[in-house]
């Protein structure tokens, strides 16, 4: 079984230059030393306070072509500034295009990564088929072979199309970039890691924007299973007789009104031999509200309902095709909340897989009670050193801290810190709300806990909180982060991925610390 894995895995790694033209992306990316013939648009990284650029080989009268029109438009390497110069003089491209990347020694990367998405939005819209990036002007080497590869990465994230329900998508020419740089080696290896975290962003982009009725629960953890088993992921998928003898009373009644009743999704990516880290990903998917029907506008997005579970199987699959050395488990309660003669009927009581009764106070809040069996089979099963959930769980937190900021919840600060250095790596940004005290918050009249509360987010909280019991836990509300109605930044319209690259990195930094 082992040997299986690892050879899949092997497999996985020897095939990776030919699947860096994922389906979906028609761009193909070289890292080489020198530039080609036949380039369309050259790109430099300029950094800051750059009054006269010298690429080697560039004659006097080209220079001082693009000093004057550096001049006149005011552009000096700041950061996200960009000019763009048509037919240089004594350059045989067509256009020239200057980024400006301000001091990079103080570059964050998700920065670097929003140039690369401009830059590749800029691309897209020219008839640029042939590109090269310079970064020759960064004196730091390292520096820049790392601004580089965050540029880069910042092209694929912003690249991705969600086009497979259209009969004739949009065209979309094919594209290649060539990345220059003297330390090839060490640009192609970081990179190569981003592009594994960016698969796993894609894969996590794909399972939120799939209509409700195609992404039902056994269609998304069919379709987990077949994206992350060849790269050595063990895949385990409950069905709805499994997850009834498996006494997972809660996700269960969740989907009792539909006709895609619940699934268990499990993903076991074993790459050390350390306790394993638990990731808990909310999989509803599709969000009617039940009988407490939603009956506003927010009906329209709610296939997003399973983009804590997509996030987590984004993850998972991340990690893998970056060989990563952590043991990591993601749970992956999978529903749709939908209304029949069979759905459960507000003021239901349904018992979870730890014996806890629950009162269900609204139909609605469906997200805690499939997260309270993950919770609970994780601990139960897997005796993790920590669990992670995340959820698109409450509006109160999208009315708190809007779509910039997930909010977090655990007592340990420990974990608490952690997660916001992983967010500020990856701009996947993270603020922290309290757990209490709120006495009373869960309690119900007729059994031991209800399933609403306020306020809003820190009683979903609370209520989590009760099935993680003693396992260091930490809860993240991503509610309003699922989708985007406009392109933006490193987000085409549509499934963000949120929390890909959060959790990838988070698992990282939390296993070095073990
Ligand atoms: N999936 C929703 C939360 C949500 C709302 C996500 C808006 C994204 C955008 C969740 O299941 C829900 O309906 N929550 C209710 C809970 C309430 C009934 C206690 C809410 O927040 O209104
Ligand atoms: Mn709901
Ligand atoms: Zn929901």
């Amino acid at each position: 079984m082992l040997f299986v894995r690892r050879f899949a895995a092997l497999a996985a790694l020897l095939l990776l230059p030919l699947s860096l033209q994922a389906q979906y992306l028609n761009t193909t990316f070289h890292f080489a030393p020198q530039g080609m013939a036949g380039t369309d648009a050259l790109v430099v990284l300029v950094p800051a306070e750059s009054e006269q650029l010298q690429l080697s080989g560039w004659s006097q009268q080209t220079v001082a072509q693009i000093s004057r029109a550096m001049a006149a438009a005011e552009f000096d390497g700041a950061v996200r500034q960009r000019l763009e110069i048509m037919a240089p003089a004594g350059l045989d491209v067509d256009r020239l295009i200057l980024l400006g990347v301000g001091d990079p020694a103080s570059l964050q990367r998700p920065v670097a990564e929003e140039i690369g998405a401009a830059l590749s939005a800029h691309i897209n819209g020219s008839n640029a088929q042939v590109i090269e990036i310079h970064s020759e002007l960064i004196a730091d080497n390292a520096r820049a072979v790392d601004i580089m590869a965050s540029v880069a990465h910042g092209v694929d994230l912003r690249n991705y199309r969600f086009d497979q329900l259209k009969s004739e998508p949009d065209d979309r020419p094919s594209q290649t970039y060539h990345w220059v740089s003297a330390a090839t080696g060490d640009l192609q290896q970081r990179y190569n890691a981003l592009r594994a975290l960016a698969e796993g962003v894609f894969t996590a982009r794909e399972l939120t924007t799939l209509p409700g009725t195609d992404g039902n629960p056994a269609a998304f953890a069919e379709y987990a299973a077949n994206t992350l088993t060849p790269l050595g992921v063990d895949v385990t998928i409950l069905g709805p007789e499994e997850v009834l003898e498996a006494g997972l009373g809660s996700l269960y009644g969740v989907s009792k009104g539909s006709q895609h009743k619940a699934h268990l999704l499990i993903a076991h990516w074993r790459g050390s031999d350390d306790r394993p880290i638990a990731l808990v990903g909310k999989g509803n998917t599709f969000d009617t509200g039940g009988y407490d029907l939603k009956t506003t506008d927010s009906i329209l997005v709610m296939q997003t309902d399973k983009a804590g579970g997509a996030a987590v199987v984004g993850a998972v699959k991340a990690l893998a095709g970056q060989q990563a050395a952590v043991n990591v488990v993601g749970v992956v309660p999978l529903s749709q909340n939908s209304i029949s003669g069979e759905a459960m009927l507000p003021g239901d009581v349904l018992t979870a897989g730890d014996g806890t009764t629950i009162e269900v106070a609204s139909t609605d809040a469906e997200g805690r009670l499939i997260l309270a069996d993950g919770i609970y089979y994780a601990r139960d099963r897997y005796d993790p050193a920590v669990i992670v959930d995340i959820a698109t769980l409450t509006g109160a937190k999208s009315t708190a801290l809007g779509s910039e900021f997930s909010a977090i919840f655990s007592e340990h600060d420990d974990l608490i810190a952690t997660m916001t250095e992983a967010g500020n790596m990856t701009g996947e940004l993270v603020w922290r709300l309290p757990l209490g005290p709120y006495p009373g918050i869960i309690d119900s009249r007729i059994a031991d806990i209800r399933n609403t509360g306020s306020p809003g987010a820190q009683a979903g909280a609370v209520f989590l909180q009760h099935f993680a019991r003693d396992t260091p836990w930490l809860h993240i509300d991503m509610a309003g982060q699922a989708i985007v109605s406009s392109p933006s930044g490193i987000h085409p319209a549509g499934g963000t991925g949120h929390g890909v690259r959060l959790l990838t990195e988070w698992v990282k930094l939390y296993a070095g610390q073990q």
